[in-house]
Parts: structure tokens; C-alpha cells; sequence
């Protein structure tokens, strides 16, 4: 299996090409930032597939990297997104619609990926962000794939944690060799983000006044053989545990203001019940829920 020095040597070899294809792409809100994507081209090339899985495509920052670095029509391309009412189909569908290659799917990765899986492929999964590792799982159970890709693996989280007992096989793209080499490529990445002011203060090694161990959101590769998970390991709990404790910080509390913070006034315990149930993106509203 591939170790970190042979990894960053793959991508190596690929990066001059790939800085040439992604010289002419602007940076997008969401997305996954170049040197993270040069992983993914590069091991997807290494591994000659010529099927490729998308989960999560948002403004298409990642869908259009892999559209242009494998346009051969070789390939075929698909990229499920769940959010079909988002503010970011419209753009993500104009950005995309060149590519004869690329199918563009809407509907839970959870149900169409397994199905999608016809050949060998590599997946990456950059949506869900809860139950990401459980979908990795069940997509790595088919030999047909090669390896699965995930973003948003920072040292810190608990996916991170579940990842690396779960699975034997992987590399992360926050490793210092791997951020010392391909960083430069970011450098318009960290331009374009100041754009968005959510983002300003976010800087390699800092989300606003925070220092992070690790460079960026990271991707994770998670190379497939027979004896790549140890499913006995997998504990759903502890992958989805730090974003509920999370979403109690202040910040949170704020969020869909008023209705959150009026809803855990009025019911605080059906709703501290409900939010651990469903998750804090499924914007509970008891309120509404229990009038009629
Ligand atoms: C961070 S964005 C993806 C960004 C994109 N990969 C890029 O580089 O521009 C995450 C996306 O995943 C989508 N998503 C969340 N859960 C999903 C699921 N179960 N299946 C497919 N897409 C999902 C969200 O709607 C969101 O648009």
C-alpha cells in the first residue's frame, strides 16, 4: 500500500500539468482548495479509473477541478448534491454545463452512491459532513472502489479519530511535507477566500483568531484492499458527538435567530432531545411543529 513519501512523490509528478489546468479556475465559496484537490487527481490518475463519484458539489469548486483535469470523455464523472433548492445550483449548473462527461445528480449520496458503483472508481465525499465516514465505509465495502476521499478531516475532529481506527489505509493532506511542497499552490485560493467575510480572517494554521493544527480542512484518502476497515471499530456516537457539543457554544445559539433560541426557551428539553436526534442542520422548529 502507498506510504506518505510515495504519495507526495505521485503528486509530485502531476502537479506541473495540474498547475497549468487549474491556472484558469477562480476559487468559489465552500470549496475544496487546490493543493487538497492535486491529491485527489493525482491518486485517481495513479489508480486508472475511469469512473469518478462525487458527493457534495455546492458552487462546483471541486466538480469543476476534476471536470477540467479529466475531460477525456474516457471518463465518466458524476456528482450527487443533496440541496437541490440551494443558492448555489444555478452557479454551480452554469459553471458545469460544458463538460459532456459530467453527470450532475440530486438526491442523498446515503441511497445513489452504493448504486453508482458499476466499475472501479474513487469517491470523494465532501458532503455529508455527518456520517461521512459512514458512507466512506459502505462505499469501501465494494472492491470496484479504489480509494474514498473525504473532506474536513482536521487533527481535531472526531471523524479524524473514528477515521484512523477505522480505517488502515490512509494520508492526510495537513501532513507537514505534503503542506510545505504543494501550499504555493493555494496562494489564490487565500486571495479568492477574502472575498467571502465570513472567511477574512481565515489563514493557514488560523480560523479567525484560532490557531489549528492543522493547515486547512484537510482531505483525507482512504485507500481500499481486503483488508482495509475494521468495521468494529466504527462508533456513530463518537463521529457525530463534537458538532452537537458545538452548536451550544454562543455562536450557535445565534444561529436562525430568533426561531432556535425562541424554540429552546419554550421546550428546552424536548429540544436539546429532538436537536441530539436530528442534528442542528435540520432547523427543528417545535414552535410550528406543536401548534397545529
Ligand atoms: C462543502 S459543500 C461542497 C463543496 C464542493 N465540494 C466544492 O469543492 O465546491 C457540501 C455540499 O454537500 C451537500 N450535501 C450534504 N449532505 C449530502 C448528502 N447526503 N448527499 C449529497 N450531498 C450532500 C450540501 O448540500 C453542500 O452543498
Amino acid at each position: 500500500m502507498l506510504n506518505s513519501n510515495r504519495i507526495i512523490e505521485i503528486c509530485s509528478e502531476n502537479v506541473q500539468s495540474y498547475k497549468k489546468i487549474i491556472s484558469g479556475i477562480n476559487y468559489e465559496s465552500k470549496g475544496i482548495f487546490n493543493s487538497e484537490m492535486l491529491l485527489f487527481v493525482s491518486l485517481t490518475k495513479y489508480f486508472s479509473v475511469n469512473l469518478i463519484i462525487e458527493s457534495g458539489r455546492a458552487n462546483g469548486q471541486s466538480t469543476k477541478i476534476i471536470a477540467e483535469c479529466f475531460k477525456n470523455p474516457i471518463y465518466k464523472i458524476i456528482s450527487v448534491e443533496s440541496n437541490r433548492f440551494s443558492p448555489h445550483v444555478k452557479n454551480s449548473y452554469e459553471r458545469l454545463k460544458k463538460y459532456r462527461n459530467l453527470e450532475l445528480l440530486f438526491g442523498t449520496s446515503f441511497s445513489l452512491i452504493p448504486e453508482l458503483i458499476m466499475e472501479e472508481c474513487c469517491i470523494l465525499i465532501d458532503g455529508p459532513k455527518t456520517g461521512a465516514i459512514k458512507l466512506a465505509i459502505n462505499c469501501m465495502k465494494n472492491p470496484l472502489v479504489k480509494a474514498v476521499f473525504v473532506h474536513d478531516l482536521t487533527k481535531d475532529s472526531n471523524q479524524r479519530i473514528t477515521a484512523k481506527k477505522v480505517f488502515n489505509y490512509y494520508f492526510f493532506t495537513d501532513n507537514k511535507d505534503y503542506v510545505t511542497k504543494f501550499k504555493v499552490l493555494d496562494e489564490k485560493c487565500w486571495l479568492d477566500l477574502k472575498r467571502y467575510k465570513k472567511y477574512r480572517n481565515w489563514a493557514p494554521y488560523r480560523r479567525d483568531n484560532k490557531v489549528t493544527k492543522s493547515y486547512f480542512s484537510t482531505l483525507a484518502v482512504f485507500m481500499n484492499s481486503n483488508n482495509a476497515i475494521n468495521i468494529n471499530q466504527y462508533n456513530p456516537k463518537l463521529e457525530d458527538k463534537k458538532k452537537w457539543k458545538h452548536s451550544w457554544s454562543f455562536k450557535y445559539l445565534l444561529n436562525d435567530w430568533p426561531l432556535r433560541i425562541k424554540n429552546i426557551i419554550r421546550y428546552p428539553f424536548y429540544f436539546i432531545f429532538f436537536e441530539k436526534k436530528f442534528g442542528i442542520n435540520n432547523k427543528i422548529n417545535l414552535i410550528l411543529l406543536l401548534k397545529n
